[in-house]
């Protein structure tokens, strides 16, 4: 009879044990459920980086075509998103950026009282100076650029908004800035004009250019001519004075 009760006591023990395991099991089923996520696989967002990446394999923008023509109170406008850092006018102080005054053609990192990051002191081995293109591609991205620049602002990617505050920068201190010739396999009437070797007239050296202080005024800057700068041409063809007889 006890060996009964005994074994009763058993088999309940054992069938108890079972019953918490099977609810154990039930319970941590519920709480540990995978839930599958809304979209399935790991989204990554790029169109934006490739249309980049396509517009860097771009040429650079035909400076002496678009900068006579560029639209100064557009590229006033555009930079409006730099002020926050930078001033522009002729002695402005240093901000969170240094001024800008007349960096078209500025040496780099150059600025006197503004403490530049490494990055870019380190970029002077790249770009000694700021050419158009080298401003270029910095405001395109200037992280992607100049890599480790304490400059924190994302980039301006439109090419037209660009072209406009560049020629607004180079208006802002350095008008006698040169501006390569216009590229003649860019203009409307194509290969034809690429013959002529007068295109090449208006590449005036672009460091130290001589400008005298009256080649300066204000009202040059958006001139529509970029060759202006160059009569140079005629003089040296008149030099050669024949010896006295
Ligand atoms: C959030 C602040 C900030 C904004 C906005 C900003 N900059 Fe800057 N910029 C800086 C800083 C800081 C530096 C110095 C970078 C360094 O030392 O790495 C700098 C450096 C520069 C330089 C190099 C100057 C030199 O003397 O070598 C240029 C050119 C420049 N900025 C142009 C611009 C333009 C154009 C815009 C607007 C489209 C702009 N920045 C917007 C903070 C800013």
């Amino acid at each position: 009879m006890s060996g009964d009760l005994n074994f009763n006591k058993i088999m309940g023990a054992g069938l108890a044990t079972a019953f918490v395991i099977l609810i154990a099991q039930q319970v941590s089923g519920a709480i540990y459920a995978p839930k599958a996520p809304e979209k399935m696989g790991y989204f990554v967002d790029v169109p934006e980086e490739a249309a980049a990446g396509a517009e860097e394999a771009e040429l650079p923008p035909d400076w002496g075509t678009l900068i006579p023509v560029a639209d100064l109170a557009a590229g006033e406008a555009a930079f409006a998103r730099c002020v926050a850092c930078h001033t522009i006018n002729a002695g402005g102080a240093n901000g969170i950026g240094p001024n800008l005054n007349g960096v078209v053609g500025r040496a780099v990192a150059s600025h006197g009282g503004f403490a530049y990051s490494e990055a870019m002191t380190g970029h002077v081995s790249v770009d000694p100076t700021w050419s158009l293109d080298a401003l270029d591609k910095f405001i395109t991205a200037p992280a992607r650029y100049v890599a480790g620049t304490k400059m924190s602002f994302a980039g301006l990617r439109d090419t037209e908004a660009r072209v406009n505050l560049i020629a607004y920068l180079r208006s802002q201190g350095s008008p006698g800035f040169a501006v390569p010739a216009p590229d003649p396999a860019r203009q409307p009437g194509g290969a034809a004009a690429g013959a002529a070797p007068a295109a090449t007239e208006g590449v005036a050296p672009v460091e130290g250019a001589p400008v005298g202080p009256e080649a300066a005024p204000a009202t040059g800057v958006a001139g529509q001519s970029p060759t202006q700068a160059a009569p140079a041409a005629p003089a040296a063809a008149t030099s050669p004075a024949p010896p006295n007889a």
